[in-house]
């Protein structure tokens, strides 16, 4: 264990630290839809929609989200597309589909009434250390602390903590020391004093220390050092995968669309179809069908060309240039995705597969990607040829 700087701080540092920091927040904090009462609902659903989502984006989905689902009981009987339609675009689905489990949970488990104690809370779906936390601080005003990135960077600078934040194994670190200096009478806004201050000011490379409200409390100011904190390991890079994605039309005008499996990346969600390919594959296909000036729609039955394979048995004509690629990062992958299209006389069916109007794209969960490719597709010029 390295040095626990916070264990230095007497009676008289902690109280006034505690004055400073938050005098510094009623006057400064930023106006949040979710700030306006302390509702249990309302700090659960705005601290996992801001999880991996910036605050601006934040704000409109959660209006919609108080809208459409404006209590627990709302939500544990929600229609699982309709929900996933409304965080459509947030990312990370799996939020969205264990906040319907966990409003099932209170309703069942709680008599519909959020619960109340830490232990209690991170027992339901979806929420972790740093929500149980949150939710506790500023819904229920108890002294527990919300540990994310924002925190673990003030806190690291604050007492020079060289533990590598890239571990789990560091949380209790920075657990000890913010519960040693957490306010007992306005812990919620404690917390919420350290997301500003992290959003704001105690910025990951360009922190602006001549503002900081604590600033005569920080080590890592005071040694002149404020980057060095915190530590952190590098993050492996996401793994690169290849798609080739077919926008294949009927004659009725409608495209192709499919559903992903119940379970894993983008469950239940719709899109082009999609087929991996290798890298080399893709590259070859990028380069020889782009060179390709002629936008001509080709039957692709010549042995020695490069077929787009998607779906290679189907009965598809494909346009003689590809519509351009997108790319969409997961944490832990990074899709490649080219965009080919095609048209068809069969409306061959297959059983994750539906025939769709663009005009009712809209109907459909869409992830990302697809969002991307759809942009893609509109921005490109599809010959006006017909069968
Ligand atoms: N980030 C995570 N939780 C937040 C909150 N309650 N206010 C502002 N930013 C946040």
């Amino acid at each position: 264990m390295k040095t626990e700087n916070w264990l230095e701080w007497d009676e008289e540092t902690l109280h006034s630290f505690q004055d400073i920091f938050l005098t510094w927040y009623h006057q400064e904090k930023r106006n949040l839809p979710w700030r306006a009462n302390t509702h249990p609902y309302n700090i659960w659903i705005s601290e996992i929609m801001l999880q991996q989502t910036r605050v601006d984006t934040v704000i409109g989905y959660y209006y919609r989200f108080m809208e459409e689902f404006p209590t627990i009981q709302d939500l544990a009987n929600a229609d699982e597309q309709k929900l996933l339609k409304i965080w459509e675009g947030l990312g990370y689905y799996s939020r969205a589909r264990n906040l319907k489990v966990a409003a099932q949970q209170i309703m069942d488990e709680f008599g519909g009434v959020f619960p109340s104690t830490p232990e209690e809370i991170s027992t339901l779906k979806g929420i972790g250390p740093y929500t149980t936390g949150a939710i506790s601080s500023i819904a229920f005003g108890l002294p527990e602390p919300a540990i994310d990135g924002n925190i673990m960077r003030v806190v690291s600078r604050l007492f020079e903590i060289e533990e590598d934040i890239a571990k789990a194994s560091s949380r209790k670190v920075f657990d000890a020391a913010t519960r040693k200096i957490i306010s007992h009478t306005q812990p919620g806004e404690m917390n919420q004093a350290f997301m500003d201050l992290g959003s704001n000011i105690c910025n990951p490379t360009a922190p602006r220390c001549e503002e900081c409200p604590i600033q005569e409390f920080c080590l890592a100011h005071k040694n002149n050092h404020p980057t060095a904190f915190p530590v952190k390991s590098k993050k492996v890079k996401p793994k690169d995968v290849y798609y080739i994605a077919g926008a294949i039309e009927n004659p009725k005008e409608e495209y192709l669309l499919v559903q992903r499996p119940e379970t894993g990346l983008l469950a239940k969600m719709w899109h082009f179809p999609l087929q991996e390919v290798t890298k080399e594959e893709y590259t070859e296909l990028l380069r020889t069908w782009q060179k390709d000036e002629e936008q001509q729609l080709t039957l692709d039955l010549v042995a020695e060309d490069l077929s787009p394979q998607v779906f290679e048995e189907l009965p598809v004509i494909w346009q003689r240039k590809h519509f351009g690629e997108v790319t969409h990062v997961f944490s832990h992958l990074k899709w490649h995705v080219l965009l080919f299209y095609g048209r068809t006389k069969e409306s061959f069916t297959s059983e994750n597969g539906q025939w769709v109007q663009p005009t009712d794209f809209s109907t459909f969960v869409f992830p990302k990607p697809q969002q991307k490719l759809v942009t893609q597709f509109n921005k490109y010029q599809k010959l006006d040829k017909h069968f």
